[in-house]
């Protein structure tokens, strides 16, 4: 029995010699130490060994075991060693690398421009609301003082939908919306899409944004001089301070009396440019004294009340403010324009 612990040993370690490959050595694991390996096998056989010497053996069996298993784990600490230091040298990482760019995503330059112009109507006490894109022709026209034979409600301007309702033309349903479910003091500003039956041009796009906005109080409180304080405020936070300013008078029917807002062209300062047609200014929005006719339809009493109201185009301000000469480049989504403007928000909050 001791001759054979000893054969065996003596194979084991032969055959777990230095090169001993990963497979060499869970060969010899399971042959020898296994459950059904040869040591497990000689110890079954104790039995067999006279009482007298079987403390002796099995001391021998136990040192055996032990030499094996602290040679096999030698072995194999040094080949996870080898595998390391291999992968190291294959695979030499330098953290100092920059990082894989990810893309990130941003916001649209039309919604930059849209909240921007929001935070600056927001600042002077505005409210914001939403109201529908699919209207009726009261909220549309109606109660907005158009007379029933106004050209913008013919098929050519307004997009009608099964069952008599049409899509918004402007955001002065807005004005309607809110008025007529809210009484004043309100100070509010409608932002939303618009349709107009126009094919998408460098000026013109059949889908638009507007942001309507309305000041109503009791009567003598809300003057012509508030309506251009208010917008010529807005005018230079959007466009920069040095922007001057002119109101000229318009029609409009929910208006009266109406004016238009120009700033001085921001190309040539108000030099005149074949942009601004050599005028030196640039329109931006429609504005007035809310007709008495509108504030009957809300249930306001024009003698109680009174009020001014404007609005404008989103996509006219963007382009004004951007630099930019063909509306298309909003709607293409076309990756390396949009990308241009990545710093115009953090640069407006300046
Ligand atoms: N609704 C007009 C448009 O779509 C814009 C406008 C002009 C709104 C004058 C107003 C206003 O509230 O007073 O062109």
């Amino acid at each position: 029995m001791r001759e054979q612990l000893e054969a065996l040993r003596a194979a084991a370690l032969a055959e777990l010699g230095d090169r001993a490959s990963a497979e060499q050595i869970e060969a010899v694991r399971v042959r020898v130490l296994g459950r059904g390996g040869e040591l497990t096998e000689v110890m079954r056989r104790m039995r067999e060994v006279p009482a007298a010497e079987r403390p002796a053996i099995g001391q021998l069996v136990n040192q055996v075991k032990r030499e094996i298993e602290s040679r096999l784990e030698a072995l194999q600490e040094r080949q996870r060693a080898a595998a390391l230091a291999r992968s190291l040298g294959e695979a030499r990482l330098d953290v100092t690398l920059p990082g894989a760019r990810i893309p990130r995503g941003r916001l649209h330059p039309l919604t930059l421009v849209m909240e921007q112009m929001l935070d600056i109507f927001a600042s002077m006490g505005f409210e914001v609301a939403a109201t529908q894109d699919v209207e009726d022709d009261f909220h549309n026209f109606e109660a907005l003082n158009f007379p029933p034979d106004h050209p913008a409600r013919e098929m050519q301007d307004t997009f009608f939908l099964p069952g008599g309702m049409l899509l918004r033309t402007h955001t002065s349903n807005g004005q309607i919306r809110v008025m007529q479910h809210r009484k004043p003091p309100l100070a509010v500003v409608c932002p939303g899409n618009c349709y107009r039956r126009d094919e998408l041009s460098v000026r013109a796009s059949p889908m638009f944004g507007q942001i309507e906005g309305f000041m109503v109080d009791r009567a003598g409180r809300v003057t012509m001089a508030h309506l251009k304080g208010v917008l010529s405020e807005f005018a230079r936070a959007f466009y920069g301070p040095q922007t001057a300013v002119r109101f000229r008078a318009s029609f409009f029917p929910f208006t009266e009396p109406s004016a238009e807002l120009d700033i001085s062209c921001l190309l040539c300062a108000g030099a005149g440019c074949r942009v601004c047609k050599q005028s030196g200014w640039t329109e931006i929005l429609g504005s007035g004294m809310i007709h008495p006719n509108v504030l009957r339809k809300v249930g306001y009493d024009p003698a109680e009340y009174q009020g001014f109201a404007f609005g404008m185009g989103v996509e006219r301000q963007a382009l004004l403010k951007l630099g930019v000469d063909d509306m298309r480049l909003f709607f293409e989504n076309d990756l390396r324009f949009l990308g241009q403007f990545p710093s115009f928000a953090a640069r407006s909050a300046s």
